[in-house]
């Protein structure tokens, strides 16, 4: 299987768990992306009817309503009966690192907003410890310099993320620092240090929100509950 087969499985996986009638989160992301595809498909064919959904990005919203998927503001259909989204990291305890693709904000609004929330990955995002990779934390732009100041003070050595040669600026308007969790600290305090800074808005550390994984591997599909 490549790659994109796996996160297609994942995604038809979660397709089955989606029964007419719902409210449905829409996730962000290459994986979220193929569900979302799906899920056009499923209402273009009329095996699923009367879905209503919302979006965590502007990207997803624009593939959606290019499927013809309804689109509604959260706050008209929250709480969701369910959301679908993919993740960078995941542990054995079912904690995620999110937001590489710059949408972690939205993301957390939405899956904090959700009955359910499965997560559709390849087995690649699989670790041991969170924080193979980088942590992005979403930060105001007024204290962004500050932050990245204070950032590499408490040796999280921060990058700005960049886009075509401009700090990459968030569908809300926010700007993102990656910042990486030395290797003999606890990612829940150091996310819990970080937070008590003015001007951080959210991180991509998501401890609680995932209720289930849908995890495609060469071998198969596997779930993992909480
Ligand atoms: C978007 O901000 C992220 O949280 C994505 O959900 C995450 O990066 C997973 O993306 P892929 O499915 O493209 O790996």
């Amino acid at each position: 299987m490549t790659p994109r087969e796996m996160k297609i499985a994942a995604a038809r996986a979660a397709l089955q768990q989606v029964k007419s009638g719902m409210t449905l989160g829409l996730g962000t992301g290459s994986t979220a992306e193929e569900f979302v595809r799906l899920v056009g498909e499923a209402l273009a064919a009329r095996a699923l009817r009367d879905i209503r959904c919302t979006c965590t990005s502007n990207k997803t919203e624009q593939q959606a309503r290019s499927l013809g998927i309804p689109i509604h503001a959260l706050a008209e259909i929250a709480p969701l009966d369910l959301a679908v989204d993919g993740a960078d990291e995941i542990d054995g305890k079912l904690r995620l690192i999110k937001g590489r693709g710059g949408a972690l904000l939205r993301e957390k609004i939405v899956e904090q907003a959700s009955r359910r929330f499965i997560v559709i990955a390849d087995d690649s995002k699989l670790v041991e410890r969170l924080g193979v990779g980088v942590l992005p934390v979403e930060v105001t732009p007024f204290a962004r310099e500050l932050l990245q100041r204070r950032f590499a003070a408490m040796d999280l050595a921060p990058v700005l993320r960049m886009q075509d040669g401009a700090p990459r600026v968030t569908d809300e308007g926010h700007q993102l620092l990656d910042v990486r969790i030395p290797p003999n600290r606890d990612i829940a305090d150091v996310v819990a240090q970080i937070r008590e800074l003015a001007g951080v808005v959210e991180t991509g550390f998501f401890p609680r929100e995932a209720s289930e994984a849908i995890i495609a591997a060469a071998s198969g599909i596997r779930t993992m509950r909480r």
